[in-house]
């Protein structure tokens, strides 16, 4: 009798064994202990079996099935292990599916603006100069002849950090780059120290002075951070002609058309006299016939060019401040500035 429980128990692994898949494997177990199984037809048959038999029968069924059901838990245990195996080979690498593209990065249009500013400028012997962000009240303000009280000084107008420089003045973020006009003159005076004590004449200053500005405002025209770029042609037969001269040159140069007309209205500014707002207009295209303010200037004021450490009565020169920001939006037809610092890349990548 146990004979035949054992053959069944055999039966089974095999059965099982054979089986590679869930479902072939559930339907082996039912030939076995499912409701029509051997085994639980044998439990069946043991009705007619004496109390003392159905003790040692019963538990040699139960025996023979626990095996049974060890050995299916067993062989579903490998054919899961299996499929999971065969999943996870194939999900390693999907081969098929679409790869992220990277798009190619650009030059921001700003940035355009300016190389292209200062690759016209030094096809006309200027230097390009940095300089600090964060500058002194004398700088920003004291050494370009602004009044104690001028109102750009106010906080409403120029933004200020918890930093105060040896006049007890909290440092500026500079409202303009006006500022490197100063620092510019001292470094030059400072390189060629040498040559003015050995008797010699230092070379005339040229230079323009890209980069960051700051001030309290914002609209569409106004951005709390924007960009500057200062010029200085400093020098003993320096004048307005040549400033008329330089900046028409740069302005048709710079928008690639020879019949750009350009208009210096007279205007103030502390650091220059006489001063001039530079204003251009287009003789086709969208914005034909429209004066365009596109820089102040003028000839630089005696008290600065005292304040370069550099004598009034000998340097003459002029001195012109533009906005790189407006020149990029004329040149592309940009009509809100804050597209340039929002960072929008469907923005951004026309420039490409
Ligand atoms: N600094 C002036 C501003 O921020 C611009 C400017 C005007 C600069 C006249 C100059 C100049 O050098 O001569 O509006």
């Amino acid at each position: 009798m146990q004979n035949d429980l054992d053959s069944i128990v055999e039966t089974a692994r095999q059965a099982f064994a054979k089986a590679s898949t869930p479902a072939e494997l559930e339907n082996a177990k039912a030939l076995f202990i499912g409701k029509a199984g051997r085994i639980t037809e044998l439990m069946k048959g043991m009705a007619a079996l004496s109390v003392d038999e159905k003790k040692t029968r019963g538990a040699a069924i139960n025996a023979a099935k626990q095996a049974i059901e060890a050995a299916l838990n067993e062989r579903r245990q490998a054919l899961a292990d299996a499929e999971l195996d065969i999943q996870l080979k194939a999900e390693a690498l999907d081969v098929s599916l679409p790869g992220r593209l990277r798009e190619p990065g650009s030059v921001h249009p700003v940035s355009l603006t300016m190389e292209r500013i200062e690759l016209i400028f030094a096809s006309m012997g200027f230097d390009v100069a940095d300089g600090p962000e964060i500058e002194s009240d004398w700088h920003s303000f004291t050494s370009l002849n602004n009044p104690p009280n001028h109102p750009a000084r106010s906080m409403q107008d120029t933004f200020y950090v918890d930093i105060e420089g040896d006049d007890g003045i909290p440092y500026n973020l500079r409202p303009h780059t006006s500022p490197m006009q100063v620092r510019y003159a001292h470094a030059h005076i400072k390189k060629y120290a040498e040559l003015a004590k050995a008797g010699g004449t230092i070379p005339e200053i040229r230079v323009i002075a890209p980069g960051r500005t700051y001030r309290v405002d914002n609209d569409a025209t106004h951005s709390p951070m924007f960009h500057q770029c200062e010029g200085l042609w400093l020098g003993e037969n320096v004048s307005f002609k040549d400033l008329k001269v330089v900046f028409t040159d740069f302005c048709r140069t710079f928008f690639e058309s020879d019949d750009l007309a350009l208009r210096f209205r007279p205007s103030f500014f502390p650091f220059t006299e006489p001063s001039a707002e530079i204003d251009i207009q287009f003789q086709s295209g969208p914005l034909a016939g429209r004066w365009l303010e596109v820089a102040g200037s003028g000839q630089v004021h005696p008290t600065v060019v005292k304040n370069m450490g550099l004598d009034p009565e000998k340097y003459i020169g002029f001195a012109f401040g533009m906005g790189p920001d407006r020149l990029t939006m004329l040149r592309y037809g940009v009509s809100d500035l804050r597209l340039f610092f929002d960072g929008d890349t469907r923005f951004l990548r026309q420039f490409r």
